[in-house]
């Protein structure tokens, strides 16, 4: 099954063919990085803009590198919830457009779906059931993935993401924008314990994530600090150890609550070096098993999407004719909000 796979929920418009929804044949990203870097964040309007423009060709390249012809695909799959309304609107209304031109169903798919779903095209024998870390630049969360389109949260972070957390702390520091990969090589060689931070706990005893109170401590620490390479290594080191003691912490704690039997990490965070290494190496002395998407699957891109849509598409979980055109944008995840 050839499935078509869009994605525009932030600031990549990206288009990924896939087959059986994890033989990857194409993946095309067209990042807006370079254009939000001069304000330090995602501009949500030129997203919008540069996406109108990007899809066509994006979606033409993806088609052409897979070597296919638009009919050879059986469906389109196209992130609708959660993301930045106006990008995702191009996306969804580009999709809709282009399945029902083509007469193939097209299956709706929430962005966090398709973060964890990026473990099937690195791993094609990973099953579920498994306990999956979603770290990203909007999310920071737990869930337990029970089947292929089965799945509930065991936590959740009560302020800021984990990605905020690294790219705050990066704007303070001038080191640009993402930050995560910028804090991620800043941090390499430097003592993760020169400056150690406090860990958050809630006294009801829940696993879910804080990040803000940690970002407050870095940023008064940092203007009694000395301005010089080897402590902006240190406190790189120090602040990154934080983010990834706390992000293991509660993840051995749900699989202890739930007794997982593997574990899988997504998201855009999921490509820092000292997170995989850290679950890598908790997970050989604890005996489970850690599944890590390679890099190249843990940020945004459209092949996640195509995998996250192909179970629902061999169940024909999709859309069609006049319920095809009834599929909104949402800005925000339905599943999180019914919470
Ligand atoms: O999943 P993603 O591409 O987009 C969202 O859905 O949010 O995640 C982007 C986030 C940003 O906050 C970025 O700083 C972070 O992922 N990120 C990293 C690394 N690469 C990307 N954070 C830490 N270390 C990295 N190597
Ligand atoms: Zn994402």
């Amino acid at each position: 099954m050839l499935i078509l796979g869009i994605e525009s929920s932030c600031d990549e418009t990206a288009a990924a063919v896939v087959a059986d929804g994890r033989h990857v044949l194409s993946s095309v990203i067209h990042s807006q990085i370079d254009m939000h870097r001069d304000f330090g964040g995602v501009v949500p309007e030129l997203a919008a803009r540069s996406h109108v423009e990007q899809i066509e060709p994006v979606v033409t390249r993806a088609l052409a590198d897979a070597g296919i012809e638009p009919r050879q695909l059986d469906a389109i799959a196209v992130t609708y919830a959660p993301g930045l309304i106006g990008a995702l609107l191009v996306g969804v209304s580009y999709a809709k457009a282009y399945a029902d031109a083509l007469g193939r169903p097209l299956v709706p798919v929430r962005h966090l779906d398709g973060h964890v779903a990026a473990n099937y095209l690195s791993h094609p024998r990973l099953e579920p059931p498994f306990l999956c870390l979603i770290v990203s630049g909007g999310h920071t969360s737990i869930k337990m993935v029970t089947a292929y389109t089965r799945s509930h949260s065991i936590a959740r972070t009560r302020d800021d993401a984990a990605g905020e957390a690294f790219d705050k702390l990066a704007r303070a520091l001038g080191l640009g924008y993402p930050g995560g990969p910028a804090i991620d090589r800043t941090a390499r060689g430097g003592d993760p314990h020169a400056y150690p931070f406090t860990m958050p706990r809630f006294s009801d005893g829940s696993f879910d994530f804080s990040f803000s109170g940690l970002k407050t401590q870095a940023l008064q620490r940092l203007n009694t600090l000395p301005d010089d390479e080897n402590t902006l290594r240190d406190f790189c080191a120090s602040y990154q150890q934080a983010i990834v003691d706390q992000l293991a912490d509660r993840v051995w704690a749900a699989v202890h609550q739930e007794s997982a039997p593997a574990v899988a990490i997504a998201g855009g965070v999921a490509a820092n070096r000292a997170l995989r290494e850290r679950l890598s190496a908790d997970g050989e002395r604890l005996g489970i098993p850690v599944y890590l998407p390679e890099p190249r699957w843990c940020t945004d891109n459209a092949a996640m999407i195509a995998a996250a849509a192909y179970p629902y598409a061999r169940e024909e979980r999709w859309l069609q004719g006049p319920e095809l055109w009834a599929l909104d944008a949402l800005a925000r995840d339905p599943e999180e909000e019914a919470v």
